[in-house]
């Protein structure tokens, strides 16, 4: 790990102390994501990954534009949303993206004023403050565009009792797999074009209020054959981290390079699913048929003890079964990680998911960057995109 990465100033209270923020983020709400088939990705996430079913919107409660799926798991919750009909607009990203994230929804106390501060700052208005309603009482939403086709919903929910959202029943299923210990969306990762980081960066700064904590150059970030920048953006209160990653020249094809192209643009390219237990989550998910990167060399994990440090003596884990699910450690000056990643989890290799525990630390694995990108990069190089 460099020295500049060490001395990074991770109290974002710090960094905001005495400073107004003009928009005060309460958590993620929800993360939803346009499919080609709703009803069969909900059935994926269930099965593989332990969702439980949470809310439904379709034909049968009136909607006849599109059925939406909510799934949830502790704090989590996924709406897959399928278009009814040729004529949706959602069939144009579809067509476009592949499946994949449409809407990054953020629970604020005034969607309204959220959506105001935001686009007086700039942000491209995607749905101006909405009303919904039912006899459950009401929720305000409102929405601005950032990186690509990507959308940032204001959700007020204060004056609602119901099932998700107006409009949505409540879904009850015959088939409810068991959860495997995802708890709440740590990070969700954007990746962006060439010479498009710092544009995007700038976006989040002057249009969100948030700072950029932590940077990594293309230096930082290198194999043999590829590489890529990344800043970490958060809101005032570190609740919301969105890394935004952009390609970088090296002798091969960057992996950011091959999502940009096969997403054909700008979009989210991971989410990382905390866990207090990665090993019993990881052995769980396995069994369930979800395929994770391959291990790094045996190297890696005799070097644990170097890596870690004196974070070796906290340290409860046995690295033989780290090694044995190909989990990943890294160590900062706060504590460690524990960081695994999933393969793309559609054809396009485009999104993927994180599962990560973190043991005091605040980073996001830099020391393991190079393990996982030559990992990647033996992927990429089977698909014939390296
Ligand atoms: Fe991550």
């Amino acid at each position: 790990m460099s020295k500049e990465i060490k001395n990074v100033e991770y109290g974002l209270e710090k960094i905001f102390e005495g400073a107004q923020d003009f928009l005060p983020l309460l958590g993620t709400d929800y993360v939803e994501f346009y499919v080609g088939n709703a009803k069969q990705a909900a059935h994926y996430y269930k099965t593989a990954f332990g969702y439980q079913s949470y809310a439904y919107k379709g034909l049968e409660t009136g909607c006849k534009d599109y059925a939406s799926y909510v799934i949830s798991q502790d704090k989590i919750r996924i709406v897959l949303t399928t278009p009814l009909n040729s004529k949706s607009p959602i069939n144009e990203h579809i067509v476009k993206h592949g499946d994949g994230v449409k809407v990054i929804a953020l629970w604020v106390e005034d969607a309204r004023k959220s959506w105001e501060e935001t686009t007086k700052r700039g942000a491209k208005s995607f749905m101006e403050p909405t009303v919904e309603k039912d006899e459950n009482g009401e929720v305000v939403r409102a929405g601005i565009y950032t990186y690509g086709e990507t959308v940032h919903m204001f959700v007020e929910r204060k004056n609602y009792k119901g099932t998700f959202l107006p409009g949505y029943k409540e879904w009850k299923s015959d088939y409810n797999p068991a959860p495997v210990g995802l708890k709440f969306i740590d990070h969700m990762v954007g990746n962006v074009g060439w010479n498009q980081m710092n544009e995007t960066v700038k976006w989040y700064e002057d249009v969100m209020g948030f700072v950029n904590f932590l940077s990594f150059d293309d230096k930082q970030i290198t194999t043999e054959y590829s590489a890529l920048m990344s800043k970490v953006m958060s809101n005032g209160n570190g609740r919301i981290k969105f890394p935004i990653n952009e390609p970088a020249e090296g002798k091969k094809k960057s992996q950011i390079e091959e999502y940009i192209d096969f997403y054909e643009g700008a979009g989210v390219q991971h989410l990382a699913l905390a866990t207090d237990d990665i090993i019993k989550t990881v052995t769980e998910l396995r069994a369930r048929g979800v395929e994770f990167l391959p291990p790094p060399p045996q190297a890696y994990y005799d070097d644990i003890p170097n890596r870690l440090g004196s974070h070796m003596s906290i340290m409860h884990e046995d690295i033989s079964k780290l090694q044995e699910l190909s989990i990943l450690v890294d160590a900062d000056e706060d504590g460690y990680l524990l960081q695994i990643f999933t393969k793309p989890v559609e054809d396009r290799p485009t999104l993927f998911y994180e599962i990560i525990q973190r043991m005091g630390a605040k980073g996001f694995g830099a020391g393991n960057f190079k393990a996982l990108f030559e990992s990647i990069e033996r992927e990429q190089a089977k698909r014939g995109t390296l």
